[in-house]
């Protein structure tokens, strides 16, 4: 969770609190003008600082004491940069250098961290994801709670609410991801998206159980789903902020609550990560959640696929041939190449009963694109290259990275099977990636759409400092935010 719970900005400091931060740029050996502080004598600063030399060296902090409404003035050294992420990654250093001083309520003066209404957005997002961690199974962990930002400085406040709840929306995505499986079942996030929809008049949402997927046509979903313990569940919300005649933008998220690997098990080494194979559709539901908060003038379908994937009994076979909602035959080669095939059905689904202008859909589909693109990028595959340079401009935007993955009609052939229209595996171990993308091509007709591999940009440790050490990262949420405004 992000502990920051109230984020506000002002034009002058005129409430109390613990702690105030005023940013000293590199190589300064001034303090900074303090004009917002109308309650420090700038003669108890002189006195502080009267035996220090260089006060604005990046890492330097001077704290000086004050018995006045601010209890506490921080002296913050960084180096100005004009790269937007870098000052995302400055928000995150500021709250956890707050948070390391044990305060409930801090105040910042944007003026001397060089904040405008330029970086403003990227500086809140900062200070949100920063301020993350996830105790709920260690509650005696909670110490004290920096839960108040008081921003001071003449900016829009709008920025900052959008800064601030991309933040949250990205906190939100890592918790859900970063619960176990015994916990994070597809009717909890069925229950969430419900509760979420509640918040906004114009949201609608509906759950359609497992119980309903062979008669509705969902065979390639109801596969995986025969062998999970907990009831799979195809999420829906829609989101009608635009016009009534506007088609909608769908997003589609891969919701494997635990990828077990089904009777084509996986290794025992590392399973448990396996709980993350729903962070796509955490994707779906940080976006929803922003969404829900800032009512962007656009329609949206949300689309989950949710289920557990597990060996047993009742679990699929490989060599089962299901029917898609398509119409279209899968021969089931493997059982553990099964984000694809609840993903066929989702997307199938949504193509038909929504007709969507653009499909997006989020999955951590393969293995293989940590091959490709190691953990600091997404692939990227679509049909679509004006959507695909859309999607780009978002990533630029978020600074999430993408890489595009080429779809020539040579992979599509790796997907075809001898005995049904497809199979759920390309050439193994060759473009394992692109297989998963060429094969969920087959079920968005000719919807503009593109797909996002996550597998290893959704959890691990991660660089900068926005990012959390461990756990997952709730990578795509601002990305697809971004892309969402930039379609209005
Ligand atoms: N959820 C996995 C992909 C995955 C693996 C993500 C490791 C992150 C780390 C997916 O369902 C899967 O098992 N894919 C297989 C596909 C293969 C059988 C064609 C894979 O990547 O090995
Ligand atoms: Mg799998
Ligand atoms: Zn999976």
């Amino acid at each position: 969770m992000s502990t920051i719970k109230n984020l506000q900005v002002k034009t002058n400091l005129n409430t109390s609190c613990d702690l105030l931060l005023v940013g000293t740029q590199d190589g300064v050996t001034k303090f900074p003008s303090m004009d917002c502080v109308s309650t420090l004598s700038r003669k108890s600063i002189s006195n502080a600082l009267s035996g220090e030399k260089k006060i604005g060296s990046e890492k330097k902090r001077v704290v000086i004491y004050n018995d006045n409404k601010v209890k506490r003035i921080a002296l913050y050294g960084f180096v100005k940069n004009t790269d937007l992420d870098k000052v995302r990654a400055l928000g995150a250093d500021v709250t956890s250098y707050i948070i390391s001083n044990k305060v409930k309520h801090a105040a910042i003066n944007l003026k001397s961290f060089s904040i405008t209404d330029k970086n403003l957005q990227a500086f809140c997002e900062g200070l949100v994801m920063g301020s993350y961690e996830f105790l709920d199974y260690k509650p005696k962990a909670k110490g004290i709670v920096l839960n108040k930002i008081t921003l001071v400085g003449d900016v829009d406040k709008k920025i900052a609410q959008k800064g601030e709840v991309l933040g949250r929306g990205v906190c939100y995505g890592r918790d859900l991801s970063n619960h176990p499986a015994n916990v994070l079942t597809p009717s909890y996030i069925a229950k969430d998206a419900v509760k979420i929809a509640k918040t906004n008049a114009k949201m609608k949402s509906k759950v359609i159980d497992v119980s309903k997927f062979e008669k509705l046509g969902l065979g390639s979903f109801y596969g995986v789903a025969m062998g999970a313990h907990e009831p799979a569940k195809l999420i829906l919300v829609e989101y009608k902020g635009g016009k009534a005649k506007d088609k909608p933008i769908a997003l589609v998220g891969k919701g494997l609550t635990f990828d077990s690997g089904g009777i084509s098990i996986k290794p025992s080494a590392k399973m448990d990560e396996m709980k993350f194979d729903m962070c796509g559709s955490a994707v779906v539901m940080g976006v929803l959640q922003a969404v829900a908060e800032l009512s962007p003038k656009l329609n949206i379908i949300f689309a989950i696929g949710s289920t557990e994937n597990m060996p047993g009994g009742k679990a699929q076979r490989p060599g089962d041939i299901v029917t898609a909602y398509n119409g279209k035959t899968i021969e089931v080669l493997n059982t553990d190449a099964e984000g694809r095939l609840v993903l066929a059905d989702v997307l199938a689904y949504v193509t038909k009963n929504y007709k969507p202008k653009e499909i997006l859909d989020f999955a951590t589909l393969t293995g293989a694109v940590l091959m490709a693109l190691g953990d600091h990028a997404s692939g990227l595959m679509g049909n679509d290259p004006s959507l695909i340079n859309k999607v780009k401009k978002a990533s630029k935007k978020s600074g999430e990275k993408v890489w595009e993955l080429p779809m020539w009609e040579e992979y599509s052939k790796d997907v075809k099977s001898t005995i049904a229209d497809l199979r759920n595996l390309g050439r193994p171990p060759m473009a394992g990636t692109i297989a998963g993308g060429v094969f969920l091509q087959e079920f968005v007709d000719n919807t503009p759409w593109c797909h996002l591999d996550i597998a290893g940009t959704a959890w691990g440790p991660k660089e900068p400092s926005y990012q959390p050490k461990n756990g997952a990262t709730g990578v795509g949420v601002r990305m697809v935010y971004e892309f969402l405004e930039d379609s209005i």
